[in-house]
C-alpha cells in the first residue's frame, strides 16, 4: 500500500481543488444564486439551527472536491481520535477532550484509559453546591455579609470565553432574572487601569475574587491576583482570603502556595486547552455564581448537542465540518486571508474576540504536526463586530475594497423585543432587515449598467459600482438562550479543529506565544535593577535601549 503524502498539499485532492479554482474564477455569485437546486443543497439544519452557505464561491462540484480533501486528510479518523482521547496534541503529549466537559453524566470518554466524565461531574457538582451557597447567602464574607459581586481574574482562554458567554446571557430573560442584585466583572489586563476599573464601586466585604488560570503561573493573572489579595487583606485582614478568594486551575499545588484554601479550588485537566476551557470550571464557576448552575447547565447541553452532531454525522451533512472545509477553501485556494464574524446581536459582541483566540491561537501555525515547513498559509485573520455597528465602520472595505468572507449570524427571536406604535417594523425586524440584506449586497453587487439606468452621473459610476461576488454564509439561530450560546460556541470550536485537521497542523498547542513572554522577563529584570540600583541598560538593541531609556528617565513609577 502506498504511504499517504506527508503534506495535504501533496495529495491529488488538494491539487484537484487548485485546478478547480480556475473554474470558480469564471463564475459570479449573481449567477450561482439563480440555481435553486445548488442553493437548496447548501442549506443545513440541525437542532433548530439553519446554515446557508449558498453565498460561498462554490459549486456543488467544489463541495464534492472539498469532501474528497477531507477524506484525503483522514478527517473522520482524526475526529474519532479526538473523541477517543488519543494524544492528538502531540507536541504537548496531551489528549484534547473539551467535549468531555459537557458530556452527559452517563457518557464514557476516556483519557489514558480512564473515564474522565465522573471527574468532570464531581467538579460540576462542587460548583453547583458552592455557587448555591454564595447566591443564597449561606456563605458569607469575613464581616458576615453576603458576597454579591464577583471579579474573575484571568487572561486569554481564562477570560475571553467566559466574557463572551456572560455578555451573551446578560439580557436573556431567564439569566437576567437569576442574576438580579449580582455583578460579574472580569479582570484580564495587567494594566493597572483594569484593576482600578474592576474595583471601582465594589466593596471588598461583599466581593468574591475568582482567580482563573490553567497554569497558575501566567504573569499578568498572578500579579493581578496578588493586587486584589492586597485589596482584600488591607481592608479585612489576612484571614479574609479564605472567604473572599477561590481559584480555578489545573495546578492545585500552586493554588495552595498562593494562599487559597485547596477546598476552595476548582480543578480542570491538562486535556483541556486554555482557549477550549470555557465549559470547564473556568467558565462554569463564574457564570454559575452570576446566573445559577441551572442556566449554565443549559449552555453545556447546547454545546454537547453539537458535539454529538460533530462526532456522528456524515461529513456531507456535518455543520462544523462543512464550515471548516469552506474556510480552508477560502484561505488556501481562493487566497482570502481574513474572515469577518458578524453577529446581528449586541449580546454576541464578545463572540468575535473569543473566536479570535480560538481560531488564531489554534491555527496560526507554520509547520505541519510532524514539524515540516508548510508550503501554504494556515489560519485566518478573524475579526468582527456586531451588526449593525460594523456596517458603519469597516463594511466599506468589505463591499468595495478587499474581499473578506463573512459569517453573518442572526437570531430569530430577540432576547429583548421592542415594538413602537407607528413604526414600520419592530426594532428587531429593523436589525434583521440588515442581516438579510448585507449578504446579497456582497454577493450581487451593483453594475455600472444598473447605475446608468438610475441616471447616476458618469463620474460617480466607478465610485458607486459594487463588484459583488463576495462570499458569505448565514447562520440563523432560533433564539439566544444559554442552550443556543453553547451550540454556537461548539460549532466554532469544531470548525477550527476541522481546519487544523485538514491542514495537517496541531491546532491545540501555542508555542508562538512563548518568545515574547521570555523577552518580557529580561525587560522586567532590567526595569527592576535600573529602578533599584540605577543599573545601566544592557543587552538590548539600539531601538529598545532608546525606548527603555526614555521610559525610565521620564516615567513617574514609584521606586521599589
Ligand atoms: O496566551 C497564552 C496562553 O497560554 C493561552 O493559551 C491561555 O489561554 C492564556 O495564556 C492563559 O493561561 P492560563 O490559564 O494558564 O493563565
Amino acid at each position: 500500500m502506498a504511504s499517504s503524502p506527508a503534506l495535504i498539499s501533496d495529495t491529488e485532492a488538494w491539487k484537484d481543488l487548485k485546478g478547480h479554482v480556475e473554474d470558480i474564477k469564471k463564475t459570479h455569485l449573481r449567477d450561482l444564486m439563480t440555481d435553486a437546486n445548488r442553493c437548496q443543497s447548501m442549506m443545513m439544519e440541525f437542532d433548530g439551527l439553519l446554515l446557508d452557505y449558498s453565498r460561498q464561491r462554490a459549486t456543488v462540484e467544489t463541495v464534492d472536491k472539498l469532501l474528497n480533501l477531507a477524506k484525503a486528510a483522514q478527517l473522520t479518523e482524526k475526529i474519532s481520535r479526538m473523541f477517543n482521547g488519543e494524544h492528538i496534541n502531540s507536541t504537548e503529549n496531551r489528549s484534547v477532550l473539551h467535549v468531555a466537559l459537557r458530556a452527559p453524566k452517563d457518557a464514557v470518554i476516556k483519557a489514558d484509559g480512564k473515564n474522565v466524565v465522573p471527574e468532570v461531574w464531581n467538579v460540576l457538582d462542587k460548583i453547583k453546591e458552592f455557587s448555591e451557597k454564595i447566591r443564597s447567602g449561606s456563605w458569607v464574607g469575613a464581616t458576615g455579609k453576603p458576597l454579591k459581586d464577583v471579579i474573575a481574574i484571568g487572561i486569554g482562554g481564562s477570560f475571553l470565553g467566559p466574557l463572551f458567554v456572560h455578555t451573551a446571557l446578560q439580557t436573556d430573560p431567564e439569566a437576567l432574572e437569576s442574576a438580579k442584585g449580582r455583578q460579574l466583572r472580569f479582570l484580564a489586563n495587567i494594566d493597572p487601569v483594569d484593576v482600578a476599573r474592576n474595583i471601582n464601586g465594589l466593596n471588598p466585604e461583599t466581593t468574591l475574587v475568582v482567580v482563573v488560570s490553567k497554569t497558575f503561573t501566567t504573569a499578568e493573572t498572578m500579579l493581578n491576583a496578588r493586587t486584589l489579595r492586597e485589596w482584600i487583606t488591607a481592608a479585612l485582614g489576612a484571614s479574609a482570603v479564605a472567604k473572599h478568594m477561590v481559584a480555578v486551575s489545573t495546578n492545585l499545588a500552586l493554588v495552595e502556595k498562593f494562599g487559597i484554601d485547596p477546598n476552595n479550588a476548582f480543578a480542570f485537566w491538562d486535556w483541556v486547552g486554555g482557549r477550549y476551557s470555557v465549559c470547564s470550571a473556568v467558565g462554569v464557576l463564574p457564570l454559575s455564581l452570576q446566573y445559577g448552575f441551572s442556566v449554565v447547565e443549559k449552555f453545556l447541553k447546547g454545546a454537547s448537542s453539537i458535539d454529538q452532531h460533530f462526532q456522528s454525522t456524515p461529513i456531507e451533512k456535518n455543520i462544523p465540518v462543512l464550515l471548516g472545509l469552506l474556510s480552508v477553501w477560502n484561505v488556501s485556494f481562493l487566497g482570502y486571508p481574513a474572515r469577518a464574524i458578524l453577529p446581528y446581536s449586541q449580546a454576541l459582541e464578545k463572540f468575535a474576540p473569543h473566536i479570535q483566540q480560538v481560531s488564531m491561537e489554534s491555527n496560526g501555525k507554520g509547520v505541519s504536526i510532524d514539524g515540516l515547513p508548510l508550503p501554504f498559509e494556515t489560519g485566518e485573520i478573524d475579526f468582527g463586530e456586531p451588526g449593525t455597528n460594523g456596517q458603519h465602520s469597516f463594511y466599506q472595505l468589505i463591499h468595495q475594497g478587499r474581499v473578506i468572507p463573512c459569517d453573518f449570524i442572526g437570531i430569530v427571536k430577540s432576547q429583548q423585543p421592542v415594538y413602537l406604535k407607528g413604526e414600520v417594523v419592530s426594532n428587531h425586524d429593523e436589525l434583521m432587515s440588515n442581516f438579510f440584506a448585507q449578504p446579497d449586497a456582497l454577493a450581487y453587487g451593483k453594475t455600472p449598467e444598473q447605475l446608468q439606468k438610475e441616471n447616476v452621473s458618469e463620474n460617480l459610476i466607478p465610485h458607486k459600482t459594487f463588484s459583488g461576488n463576495r462570499p458569505s454564509l448565514s447562520l440563523l439561530l432560533p433564539e439566544l438562550t444559554a442552550y443556543n450560546v453553547g451550540q454556537l460556541l461548539a460549532i466554532y470550536e469544531h470548525r477550527v479543529a476541522v481546519q487544523g485537521f485538514v491542514w495537517g497542523i496541531n491546532s491545540f498547542d501555542q508555542w508562538g506565544v512563548e518568545l515574547g513572554k521570555v523577552l518580557a522577563t529580561h525587560v522586567r529584570k532590567q526595569l527592576h535593577s535600573s529602578r533599584t540600583q540605577g543599573t545601566t541598560l544592557e543587552g538590548f538593541n539600539y531601538s529598545t535601549t532608546t525606548l527603555l531609556k526614555r521610559y525610565l528617565e521620564t516615567s513617574s513609577e514609584p521606586q521599589m
